[in-house]
């Protein structure tokens, strides 16, 4: 049986009675992708409150590798709510903290000795790795990428590329930020073609400490291993090598985001291990509490220890039914094999979409690593502007016909794929089967949106 059921017109009216009501509660700085409201989700399936079964590409952005309500998370927090729900681990403190510490210092690149830092979403985790690195460095500055997303705290704005609707209004933003363009081959800042540009926006980093900030100023580099919201830019092999030996050369230290990429999302458990680096410090979320907010800094033990007693801490962070669910989260991903599920789930997906790129022009690339796989979607081939309202046509078709799908990318016209890695191949065939009418339907230009986007 098909698992995508539509019983009514998208949005039905519950969904539609519920928007009305969030028009007048919720500020609408609150984007939402579709105009739906959910009743329940299980595996990569989300039902919403008028009945309709979707398969879900979005995965909470990218927060359910393992699926919505894996019974191993759910037997895990039920377990810790018969215990105790929060008692703040800076005053009593838990043994799930503590197991999950060791477990991500074990299994994050890396056989140095290293210790874990938990908070709560993935902006708390990069402000408190610059904190860290800062500390240990006695530097200030900080180096980021073009398209590169970390965050909506300030620090975290500052460091995050995309100005609209992220930054543009909220300045001023924290200093000592610079930003270098990102190994983004497809749409090359100095205009270069890779191989035979030998990696030019890698070395241009001893340029940077030349031009534009010392390297004595430096604290650390940032960089996603492969962007997320900027677009699923997965760069060349020896990009993060070419960076991290100039930023050993002058003791900056490198700080692996893997947000988005990190649990299994790149057929690898974090993003890194595919380069063959080993960041000094690694931030993690997302995925990491299986549907729970929760956040990690994993890093050398020497620099994590740079902040004192009471440097480091936060009300919340690390909580127990968090700690749990990630204990869970882990304990899946050694019983299943989820990374290779999801280089599977890439493939399947690179397949069918490099024959969508024969056929229609509007798909400039082809890109990812394992199951973080995304189409740029542009005009035309050879001058590459952007589609962005033919992306929102895409997306828009796609709820509209039993598959939930986001799009990113610094021009709005990136559609990236983040299912749960649980997907079953059928539903899988389901979802591109959607995604494929809907980019059939919008290059012929004949999409008549059921009703306006909201
Ligand atoms: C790479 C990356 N870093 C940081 C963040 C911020 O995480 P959060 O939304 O949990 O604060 C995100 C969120 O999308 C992200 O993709």
């Amino acid at each position: 049986m098909a698992t995508i059921q539509l019983k009514t017109p998208i949005p039905g009216p519950r969904s539609r009675a519920l928007a009305a009501r969030r028009a007048d509660a919720v500020p609408r700085g609150i984007s939402q992708s579709t105009p739906l409201y959910v009743a329940k989700a299980e595996g990569a399936v989300i039902e919403d409150v008028d009945g309709n079964r979707y398969v879900d590409f979005a995965g909470g952005i990218g927060c359910l590798n393992v699926g919505h309500r894996s019974p191993g998370v759910v037997k895990a927090i039920e377990d810790q709510l018969a215990c105790y729900l929060h008692t703040c681990v800076q005053v009593t403190a838990y043994e799930g903290y503590v197991r999950l510490a060791e477990r991500l210092n074990r299994l994050t690149p890396g056989t140095f000795s290293k210790k874990t830092f938990l908070v709560n979403s993935g902006a708390e985790a990069v402000e408190n790795a610059v904190k860290i690195a800062r500390s240990y460095t006695g530097r200030p500055g900080i180096i980021a990428f073009e398209d590169a997303f970390h965050g909506r705290t300030m620090m975290t704005l500052a460091l995050t590329s995309k100005t609209h609707p992220y930054k543009a209004g909220f300045q001023p933003f924290p200093g000592e930020v610079y930003r270098i363009p990102y190994a983004y081959c497809y749409r090359c800042s100095y205009n270069l073609k890779y191989p035979a540009c030998d990696l030019y926006c890698a070395r241009h980093l001893e340029d940077t400490f030349k031009r534009v900030v010392a390297q004595e100023g430096v604290a650390a580099v940032i960089a996603e291993p492969v962007l997320g919201e900027g677009g699923f830019v997965a760069p060349p092999q020896d990009f993060f090598k070419v960076l991290i030996e100039s930023c050993r050369k002058h003791g900056v230290l490198f700080i692996a985001d893997e947000v988005q990429s990190g649990f299994g999302r790149t057929g690898a458990l974090f993003a890194s291990e595919h380069y063959g680096i080993e960041p000094d410090l690694i931030v993690t979320a997302k995925s990491i509490g299986g549907g729970l907010p929760l956040a990690a800094v994993t890093g050398r033990a020497e620099i994590m220890d740079a902040p004192g007693p009471g440097g480091l801490g936060g009300t919340f962070a690390g909580n127990p039914l968090s700690c749990a669910a990630a204990l869970a989260v882990l304990d899946l991903f050694e019983k299943e094999d989820l990374s290779q599920h999801a280089s599977q789930l890439g493939a399947r997906f690179q397949k069918r979409a490099r024959a969508w790129q024969k056929n229609w022009p509007i798909i400039g690339d082809v890109r990812g690593l394992g199951a973080m796989q995304a189409l740029e979607l542009v005009q035309s081939h050879d001058k590459r502007e952007p589609a962005a309202e033919e992306t929102k046509q895409v997306t828009q078709y796609c709820y509209e016909h039993g598959l939930i799908t986001i799009s990113a990318g610094s021009y709005g016209n990136v559609i990236r794929l983040l299912m749960p890695l649980v997907i079953t191949e059928a539903q899988m065939d389901e979802a591109l089967d959607v995604l494929e009418s809907a980019l059939k339907t919008v290059h012929e230009g004949k999409h008549e949106p059921v009703v306006q986007p909201v």
